[in-house]
């Protein structure tokens, strides 16, 4: 469906920019908007070179209306969102969830308000598997009951998808899908953009990169008393490309009116891999040992949770194709230039 303007918020970010570069080059426009609070103006550059091209960006707070209106005219032809731009940080939400109310979903409300105002009627969000808990069924499906959160910034994305699930119901022209990441992991083949490592990192992979880069002394594997084949937990590994190229399908999806209104999909591999399988893998592919200890549990932490695939390849035409080994081979390329 290409050469379609839309607008990306959190553009600049991880996932952001991954599917910038995907976007492009499925033939549409991407426009971003970020305010950097949790990314780095540099990135823009970085697709611009990845791209050989100069993608229009904004900087600036999705909440911020006025500024949103102001977007939308300038950029007159901008016929689809995909919003990333959210706090995501499960520690920080826990103590400060105000400001994830007020970020995340505030944020929601604004961007609903003025597609509304500007009839632009198509609408891709960034949720998490988050939303389904510790879920005694796994592979989980889109069907697998929603439990109360393990934290605020989990229950920002239920209740994000709950308001668009709402304001679709209210307008019948206008069409969203909330895709439900597991874990993205990896980084662009070209090491130009990857995930950036601002504080400690509180995500396995980046912090398994940090250790094999010598930044961090050793890893803490958070329990091995499981109950699962080895004792760590297990988790569905995503390769931020296959990740990113889910959001292309999901507008195909939408522009060729083919949605029904609302839907929510599972963005997962299908396959789930223990804390230990992943260090393992990441030794393997890059040749390298990383230096870890077992810990306690982390509080918060689901046992296992990983996707059932069935209903993104059934409705949007999307599988994952990118493997755990090509994922930590890229995280680790990512993470050697980000040393030099
Ligand atoms: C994975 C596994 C840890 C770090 C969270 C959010 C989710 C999304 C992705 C934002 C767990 C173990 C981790 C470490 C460890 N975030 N681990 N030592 O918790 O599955 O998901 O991040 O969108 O919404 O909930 O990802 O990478 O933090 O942890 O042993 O130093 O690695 O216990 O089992 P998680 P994670």
């Amino acid at each position: 469906m290409g050469n379609r303007k839309v607008l990306v918020t959190g553009g600049a970010g991880y996932i952001g920019s991954h599917t910038v570069v995907e976007l492009f080059q499925a033939g549409y426009t991407p426009v971003i908007l970020d305010d950097f609070s949790n990314s780095d103006k540099k990135t823009i550059n970085r697709i611009n070179k990845i791209l050989n091209t100069e993608v229009k960006f904004f900087e600036g707070d999705c909440g911020n209306e006025d500024y949103l209106e102001k977007i939308f005219l300038l950029e007159k032809d901008i016929s689809g969102v995909i919003h990333f731009a959210a706090s995501k940080a499960v520690a920080e939400s826990v103590q400060n969830p105000l400001k994830y109310y007020d970020n995340n979903v505030g944020s929601m409300i604004s961007l609903l308000k003025v597609m509304n105002r500007s009839d632009i009627n198509c609408l891709v969000f960034s949720s998490s598997c988050t939303v389904y808990g510790n879920s005694a069924e796994q592979p989980v499906r889109e069907t697998s009951p929603v439990l109360p959160a393990e934290s605020p910034y989990g229950n920002t994305k239920h209740v994000c998808e709950q308001i668009i699930r709402d304001f679709s119901f209210s307008k019948e022209s206008f069409k969203a899908l909330s895709l439900r990441y597991f874990n993205p992991i990896g980084a662009h083949p070209s090491a130009l953009i990857g995930e950036l490592p601002i504080g400690t990192p509180a995500n396995l992979v980046p912090y398994i990169s940090q250790t094999a880069a010598g930044i961090r002394e050793e890893l803490t594997v958070f329990g091995n008393d499981y109950n699962t084949p080895d004792g760590t937990c297990v988790r569905d590994y995503i390769h931020v490309i296959d990740l990113a190229k889910a959001h292309i399908r999901a507008l195909d999806y939408i522009f060729q009116n083919k949605s029904a209104g609302y839907d929510v999909i599972n963005c997962g591999t299908g396959k789930g891999n223990t804390v230990l399988e992943v260090i393992k893998t990441f030794e393997k592919v890059n040749n390298l040992m990383v230096n870890y200890s077992i810990g306690t549990r982390r509080p918060g932490d689901v046992e296992a949770i990983y996707s059932n695939v069935d209903k993104a390849k059934d409705l949007i035409g999307w599988q994952s194709s990118l493997t755990l080994e090509d994922a930590l081979r890229d995280a680790w390329k990512w993470e050697q230039t980000l040393q030099k």
